[in-house]
């Protein structure tokens, strides 16, 4: 998938804006954002969770390695006024690192996008304060039909015993995965149903 030929039609499509939306209130329902919390959002796109988080915390730093989809997400907080947006360029793949704690990480559908998901979780609890929240969404494991192109897709989903061992190597403790929405298609298009989890773990120590 090409997201930056991808992010000027991004949020036409009703169904990503439903799922972004439903992730957001799973983070929402299930961690608490709260306004004394410095929130990053890894492969942020155009900014749908991240200005659905928005008005409940202090700060989001939004990160992506897309400058298409950065672009969008600038425009909108240009648009919008908001003063504690902070879209950045990073590439987690090319060494890409955020400098600064942060007391939430949040991510969704974007670790199937990674290579290496395990590094990748070593980098969200490294980008923690000791007590920090990971709340991350993605596709539970999937017979690879849901992208039309699996180009840049290096995992098929991910079963939720995986995830678990996933967090727990890099660190997280209490983790608990739970289901957070469904992308369903239509007959002419398979009727198929993808379940989305949304993981949730916490950084060991106590937060400032
Ligand atoms: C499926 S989109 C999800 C976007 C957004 N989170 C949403 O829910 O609408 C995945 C995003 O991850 C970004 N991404 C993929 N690989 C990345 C990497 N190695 N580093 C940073 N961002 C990455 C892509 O550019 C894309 O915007």
């Amino acid at each position: 998938m090409d997201f930056d030929k991808e992010a000027a039609v991004w949020d036409a499509d009703p169904r990503r804006v439903k799922l972004a939306h439903d992730v957001a209130g799973a983070i929402i329902r299930e961690i608490g954002p709260a306004k004394d919390m410095d929130v990053l959002d890894f492969g942020c796109g155009t900014g749908l969770v991240t200005l659905r988080l928005q008005p409940l915390v202090r700060s989001i730093t939004a990160v992506d390695n897309s400058r298409g989809m950065l672009a969008v997400l600038q425009d909108k907080v240009t648009k919008q006024g908001l003063a504690d947006v902070h879209p950045k360029l990073v590439d987690f793949s090319r060494g890409g690192r955020v400098k600064g704690g942060f007391h939430l990480l949040v991510s969704s559908m974007t670790m199937h996008h990674v290579e290496d998901a395990a590094g990748l979780c070593r980098f969200w609890f490294d980008q923690l304060l000791p007590g920090g929240w990971l709340g991350f969404a993605d596709l539970d494991t999937e017979d690879g039909s849901f992208h039309g192109d699996n180009t840049g897709v290096f995992h098929l989903g991910f079963a939720r015993p995986a995830v678990q061992s996933l967090l727990n190597g890099a660190g997280f403790g209490e983790v608990r995965i739970t289901t957070a929405t469904a992308v369903r298609r239509t007959a002419e298009e398979g009727s198929q149903e993808y379940t989305v989890f949304l993981a949730v773990g916490r950084k060991p120590g106590k937060l400032p």
